[in-house]
């Protein structure tokens, strides 16, 4: 409980700002973080997405965006500030990481569906 107030309390006082729901605010940051959005490796609920097929010395390889949406909060945090293959840095704020995951366990709940 305590710590779904954590996440929340700072998201919803940044979203009474500018008039969006945390869920909208969420959405807009996974879609557009200052960079690549999350969605185009991980699948618009990141639940994960091949992105690519390619061949590398007559072997069939694939890229994929592994899932991000049934990891814990230290998990997904600590990996988005190291270096990953095949990810790109992101520099984000410890609010935008929360507002991230907020989103992705809200998606998995299937709350705010509606949102795109
Ligand atoms: C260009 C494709 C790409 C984009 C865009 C991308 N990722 Fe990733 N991500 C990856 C790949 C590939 C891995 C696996 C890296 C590895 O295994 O070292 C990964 C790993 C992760 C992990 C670690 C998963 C685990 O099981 O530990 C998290 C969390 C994550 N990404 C979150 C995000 C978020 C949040 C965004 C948007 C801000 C994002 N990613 C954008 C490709 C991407």
């Amino acid at each position: 409980m305590w710590s779904v107030l954590f996440i929340l309390l700072p998201i919803s006082l940044l979203a009474k700002s500018s008039f969006i729901t945390p869920m909208e605010y969420s959405s807009s940051l996974y879609k557009n973080p200052r960079g690549i959005g999350c969605y185009k490796c991980h699948g618009e609920a990141g639940e994960g997405k091949l992105v690519a097929k390619y061949e590398h010395k007559k072997e069939q390889k694939f890229f994929i965006g592994p899932p991000i949406n049934s990891i814990d909060f230290n998990q997904f945090y600590r990996a988005l500030n190291v270096r990953k293959n095949g990810m790109p840095r992101y520099f984000l704020t410890e609010g935008e990481i929360k507002a991230l995951y907020f989103y992705l366990q809200e998606k998995k709940k299937g709350s705010g569906a509606n949102v795109k």
